[in-house]
């Protein structure tokens, strides 16, 4: 496939050298936006059309667009990591490709091809590379998306659609930064459920988790833990994040089950464990096994990872009935030793002897 040529309409008022240096100086995340962003159309008659570059703005949307009434959305998550030498590269970005390709066949849209997708990074990368900043442990985060622009108030899928890439400079994700969250366990809602949207990228699963991740902050937490919706017993996964525990023989156990988001991060960060030796299983875990084991000793560390959270360390679950942990228990040796060689490849510290990485400048 040859790559796709973007119309360029750049913007008049670019964000001036100081306004971006002070917006590097405290990004947080998700909070600002860089001058332009990308789109390209579809419709069921002309397939994928119209790619374009254009300022930063307001999408001008039929009140009537079926994603305003039935949510038909989908989206991912990666970073822009720059080089000491300047050079601006992503982590593994034909993983979330094909991920977008996988929430979209759940959710009826059209699949972009993985091609136009990292098309689509390059190109807003080669208006807006000054949006990557070099400072330590920051990123760009980009966002591309897609959702049912038809206006239509039947019920079926889209036949117009648009595919969006926007993209906003990055710092820790947790106000405070990489040190041990606390996570609150939702006993009273799910997230998914069989034969649901939760291993796809989908708005709605996140308006789902919104009640609860209330819940959270009224119990001083940061992030939600989800249960199975069935025996409500098995873990999933946080709000926006996977989970891992690390056992005291040195081997890491994840969530298996299929209403989980399939997390990028995770998979790397079990591929780096297994390769120095630590033994990794996929299986169901129940959240008793989480209890028991951090009391007996059995279970010495958790973390959460995902592109946004990155790895960052659980310290404690605090439940209705329960607590496993303390808000002070230290951050894992081997959640941050992981952590540290995960960036290290991500930020061109370290060899990328897995082929992870992929330049968007140049
Ligand atoms: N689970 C959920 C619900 C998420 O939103 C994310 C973040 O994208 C993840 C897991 C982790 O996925 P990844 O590591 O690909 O960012
Ligand atoms: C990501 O990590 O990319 C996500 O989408 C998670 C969200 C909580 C920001």
């Amino acid at each position: 496939m040859t790559g796709l040529e973007f119309h360029r309409q750049l913007t008049l008022q670019p964000k001036s050298p100081s306004e971006r240096a002070a917006i590097f100086a405290n990004p947080g995340f998700g909070n600002f936006f860089t001058d332009h962003m990308v789109d390209i159309c579809w419709s069921e008659a002309g397939g994928w059309h119209r790619p374009r570059i254009q300022p930063y703005g307001p999408i001008e949307l039929d009140p009537a667009a079926s994603v305003l009434h039935y949510g038909q959305e989908i989206f991912e998550g990666l970073k822009a990591y720059r080089h000491a030498d300047g050079s601006i590269w992503a982590f593994r970005p034909d993983a979330n490709a094909r991920r977008l390709q996988s929430s979209a066949l759940r959710m009826a849209l059209p699949e972009l091809p993985v091609e136009h997708f990292l098309d689509s990074l390059k190109a807003l990368i080669s208006v807006d590379a000054e949006w990557v900043s070099s400072e330590p442990e920051t990123s760009l985060y980009l966002r591309p998306f897609m959702f049912a622009k038809e206006a239509f108030l039947g019920v079926r899928p889209a036949k117009k659609v648009a595919y969006y890439l926007i993209a906003s400079p990055a710092g820790a994700y947790f106000t405070g930064g990489v040190a041990p969250v606390s996570i609150w366990l939702s006993e009273s809602y799910s997230r998914a459920g069989k034969g649901g949207t939760g291993a796809a990228k989908t708005g709605g699963n996140y308006a789902a988790s919104l009640v609860a991740q209330n819940e959270a902050y009224a119990h001083g937490c940061q992030q939600v833990l989800f249960l199975d919706s069935v025996e409500g017993k098995y873990l999933e996964e946080l709000g926006g994040m996977n989970i891992v525990l690390v056992y005291k023989d040195g081997s890491l156990v994840t969530p298996l089950s299929d209403s989980i988001l399939p997390g990028i991060t995770r998979d790397s960060v079990l591929q780096l464990a297994e390769e120095r030796g630590h033994k990794v299983t996929r299986r169901a875990v129940t959240i008793a096994e989480w209890r028991d084991g951090f009391e007996s000793g059995e279970i010495v560390e958790a973390f959460a990872c995902g592109t946004a959270a990155v790895i960052t360390p659980i310290g404690q679950v605090k439940a209705k009935d329960f607590t496993i942990g303390s808000p002070d228990t230290a951050a894992g040796e081997l959640t941050m030793s992981l952590r540290e060689e995960l960036t290290d490849i991500q930020y061109g510290r370290r060899d990328d002897s897995h082929g992870w990485m992929y330049r968007l400048d140049g």
